[in-house]
């Protein structure tokens, strides 16, 4: 396969699009006696347990999600604790609820159907309280296992084409994507929702490491990575690194022997059923070299280019002293997605104004360059702003203003775009990611459509943060395709529809008589 031919691309996304009539015309229903256990799990490794009770960062969450990260020192080498506490505030579990398909266990990021496919593994030197190694994170137990002994960072150096953040790393969190795990819900759609819910753990795993160096990196050469982690890649494959921390230690270890490990897991349902299209693109967009992955990371920087719309406003957040302090271990840990929002509420301009000004400040990622470059374009439908008139929006982020598009009260197409579901209708404002995919994968290929994905869960996931920082309610939604083009046209012809969030304030249910 050949990162370059993107009509590979184009033919998993426009065969996972949703429409009024696929929706209609799938018979796929939920089988609940074959549900996916909910975490990875290896029986015949003893547990190494994370350490608990680790001090907070007392970092606010809204300076944690848009400081810029910290430049390179001395001290940058995270120690067992801090590896802990971003473990844990990414993946780990938050609240436990029973529903009558089972206990759920819901996690400190958003995730589709909080069906949780998104492994994190850990490559490690040897660090204050952790001897060098590959370790399996388990959020069941908080503990790691241990996967191969020894210092196999340069392995990952290697396969990163010795990408700086990597090759200096002291520790490189690596996320996969358990395909069965989401596709029992969402069958082939799943590709997308590996960029979506990958990207949401990695705005709190961003946050929570914002006093270390760390950024995402998704130029690697796919097999080698794969390979260390032992994956069986028909089931489970890598998605992106995250280095923390810097070392100057110019004594990297070579890379060395990763023979197949063969580790037996548990199943994780009696059946699973496989989506060739997954399988197809995800081998359409991995990169197969050191080479290759050099060139990759050195192609040409992807300047905004969008047409301008009408009347703009501007602007403008919270003022600082007026900024909610709550640290960012508070913020994640009451988030939650909002399951019904109180239609008669509003948000002010100046919340809406701190949100995109925190959540599009740029992330740090080896696909983003220059630093500041964004894939994706933010379009809104504003029901409830305060300062605001309803009507269709498009955020031109360089000169922070909202254009308008069209005025109006858009609730029942919001209600319709979002899935006929109540949540995009009742917010105060949906924002919908929209990219230019066809330039993007001109520059990128077909290692692209990982990229915006990945790049729009994670600003969802910022957005997330943002919200509930400001104690506002927020969900990630899904939508029908091409009615959200639609929508937005003509300004947003030519675009595809790749991630929808709602804002607004929680329902606040009416205490029952004799409750
Ligand atoms: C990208 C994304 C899309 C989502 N789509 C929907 C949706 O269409 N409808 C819905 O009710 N919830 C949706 N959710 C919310 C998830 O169901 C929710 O995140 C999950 O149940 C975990 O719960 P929590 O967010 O409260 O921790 C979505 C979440 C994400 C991250």
């Amino acid at each position: 396969m050949n990162n370059r031919d993107t009509q590979a691309t184009w033919k998993y996304h426009d065969g996972t699009k949703h429409s009024y009539w696929s929706i209609r015309s799938n018979p796929h229903f939920l089988d609940w006696a074959n549900r996916p256990q909910p975490f990875k799990i290896y029986p015949k490794i003893e547990p190494l347990p994370l350490p608990r009770d680790i001090p907070p960062t007392e970092v606010s969450a809204l300076s944690a999600i848009s400081e810029p990260v910290p430049s390179a020192g001395d001290d940058s080498v995270p120690d067992f604790q801090d590896l802990a506490r971003i473990l844990y505030f990414s993946a780990g579990v938050t609240k436990q609820r029973a529903h009558p398909g089972g206990e759920i266990y819901f996690r400190a990021a958003a995730c589709t159907g909080a069906l949780y496919e998104i492994e994190l593994y850990l490559v490690t030197g040897d660090l204050a309280g952790l001897d060098a190694g590959v370790y399996h994170f388990n959020p069941a137990d908080v503990s790691l296992r241990l996967l191969r002994k020894g210092d196999f960072r340069g392995n990952l150096a290697q396969a990163t084409a010795m990408g700086p953040a990597v090759a200096h790393a002291p520790a490189t969190i690596i996320c996969t994507g358990t395909y069965w795990r989401n596709a029992w819900k969402y069958q082939a759609r799943t590709y997308r929702h590996f960029g979506w819910d990958n990207g949401t753990l990695l705005a709190n795993m961003l946050a929570v490491s914002s006093e270390l160096p760390s950024e995402i990196v998704l130029g690697f050469v796919d097999a080698e990575v794969n390979r260390l982690l032992d994956l069986d890649t028909r089931r489970e494959v890598s998605l992106c690194l995250v280095p923390i921390g810097r070392t100057s230690e110019s004594s990297l270890p070579a890379p060395r022997e990763a023979p197949a490990l063969g580790l037996e897991t548990i199943p994780l349902s009696q059946r699973e059923v496989e989506y060739p299209a997954m399988l197809e693109m995800h081998d359409a967009s991995s990169l197969e070299s050191v080479e290759e992955v050099a060139q990759w990371r050195g192609g040409l920087p992807l300047l905004p280019s969008s047409a301008l719309a009408g009347k703009a406003v501007r602007l403008a957040s919270l003022p600082e002293e007026e900024q909610p302090k709550d640290t960012i271990e508070q913020v994640i840990l009451r988030r939650g997605s909002t399951r019904t929002f109180d239609k008669a509420a509003s948000v002010t301009l100046a919340q809406l104004s701190t949100i995109f000004d925190c959540a599009t400040r740029g992330l740090p990622a080896d696909f983003l360059q220059p630093p500041g470059a964004q894939l994706n374009d933010l379009y809104l439908i504003v029901h409830s702003v305060q300062g605001l008139k309803p009507g269709a929006y498009f955020f031109r982020r360089d000169q922070t203003n909202l254009e308008l598009l069209k005025e109006g009260e858009f609730r029942s197409e919001a209600y319709h775009l979002g899935l006929e579901q109540e949540l995009p209708a009742d917010a105060c404002v949906d924002i919908f990611l929209l990219a230019d995919l066809k330039r993007i994968l001109e520059r990128y290929g077909n290692r692209g459509y990982r990229a915006v994905q990945l790049e729009a869960g994670t600003i969802g996931g910022r957005i997330y943060l943002t919200a509930y920082a400001q104690r506002l309610g927020a969900t990630g939604l899904t939508f029908f395709d091409d009615d959200v083009i639609n929508f937005f046209s003509p300004h947003a012809k030519g675009k595809s529809a790749v991630f929808l969030l709602a804002i607004g304030k929680p329902l606040k249910r009416k205490p029952q008589d004799g409750l």
